[in-house]
């Protein structure tokens, strides 16, 4: 789906102007900002502006993490019940369906314009998807397994609400798609130990879960701009021109989107191939070479490490695809030489679409 705003706009509950939507975006962002770590109600009205700027450039994200996965990942979930928790308007289901999952889906939020707002879109696109959207877990069969997705939901419920709700539905995959700030990366990261504990395995972004996180306690920048490091992904990429133009208005650049998404499986094995290296920043271009820093499983050992990626081992097209690379890709790579402890030369090849 090429999600734009006038596909959308038939389907809102209400239709504000450009300019009101543009001021109700940043109401919106103050909104979340002043966190009181407890649900932000929105009315009606914000719940339309929301809508219209946020669930095409966040379903996005989806695109992209369903891309990363492994294909005996992805061939389980697509078999799978798909619960969209604090779905909001149905802003994963949306895209989980057009990946091909099969379902049924289910959309949870407590707030009753959003459901208002998610069951007018599947109305009005997706009128025959087996989709049902709905203040609590009704119609949910707790014992099968299926997929629990949280997008931009523990960051408002917190990591002990959204424990509960996983004990609850008991689920089979995990899936969290959050803002991608130093702070949630802590939630997110407690949630990661929590998992563990309770027998689930990541295949997202991290290679292993018996394997500690290499970039927890590291220190970047230098100076004033000094700061511990956090691992999140960025999708880059140019928005649908009617909403790069809210964009404009509200000044907020949806171009470049931080996000954290990480992808657990109940009693799961790992699938990673050895040899593989995910990008976690990118460091500078030369004429002769990318460098990228990135999160290397190295026997049972993951550490972040330098890639000298050398430009004539690759492709007019590769050099191409490199120039816009998001961060959160998998490569499998092949060692030219080790250049220092921490830095390789290599070649690389994309192992996922996107
Ligand atoms: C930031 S919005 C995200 C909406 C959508 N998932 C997205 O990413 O665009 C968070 C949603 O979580 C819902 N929410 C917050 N606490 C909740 C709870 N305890 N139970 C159900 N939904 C909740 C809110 O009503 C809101 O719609």
């Amino acid at each position: 789906m090429n999600w734009s705003r006038d596909l959308i706009e038939e389907h809102l509950i209400v239709r504000p102007s450009d300019q009101k939507v543009a001021n109700l975006l940043n109401d919106i962002k103050q909104k979340y900002l002043e966190e009181k770590g407890e649900s932000i109600p929105l009315s009606e009205i914000e719940v339309s502006a929301y809508t219209q700027f946020y669930m095409p450039t966040n379903a996005r994200k989806f695109d992209f993490l369903w891309n990363q996965l492994p294909e005996k990942v992805k061939n389980e979930i697509i078999e799978l019940p798909f619960i969209d928790f604090g779905c909001g308007p149905g802003t994963y289901t949306w895209p989980a369906i057009d990946c091909g999952i099969k379902g049924p889906f289910f959309g949870i939020d407590s707030n009753q314009h959003m459901i208002k707002q998610a069951r007018l879109l599947g109305e009005g696109l997706f009128p025959d998807a087996d989709v049902s959207f709905n203040l609590s877990e009704k119609g949910i069969d707790i014992d099968a397994p299926k997929t629990l997705l949280f997008g931009n939901a523990v960051n408002e419920m917190g990591v002990a609400l959204t424990l509960k709700w996983i004990e609850k539905l008991n689920p089979k995959f995990v899936i969290f798609i959050e803002p991608g700030t130093s702070k949630v990366f802590k939630e997110i990261l407690k949630m990661r130990e929590e998992l563990k504990d309770r027998k689930y395995q990541v295949h997202y972004p991290c290679a292993s879960l018996e394997i500690s996180c290499p970039v927890v306690g590291r220190i970047i920048g230098t100076g004033d701009n000094e700061r511990e490091d956090w691992c999140h992904q960025v999708l880059r990429e140019v928005p649908h021109s009617s909403i790069e133009r809210i964009g404009q208005m509200a000044k907020m650049d949806r171009k470049v989107q931080p996000y954290i998404a990480h992808v657990y499986e109940l009693d799961g094995t790992n699938k990673r191939e050895v040899q593989t290296a995910r990008f976690v920043r990118f460091m500078n271009e030369s004429k002769h070479s990318f460098v990228w820093e990135v999160c290397l499983l190295d026997g049972d050992s993951q550490e972040i490490v330098e890639f000298e990626i050398i430009k004539k081992t690759m492709d007019k097209k590769a050099v191409k695809e490199f120039k816009k690379l998001s961060i959160g890709h998998e490569v499998s790579y092949d060692l030219i030489k080790d250049v220092a402890a921490n830095k390789k030369r290599v070649s690389v090849k994309l192992l996922n679409g996107n």
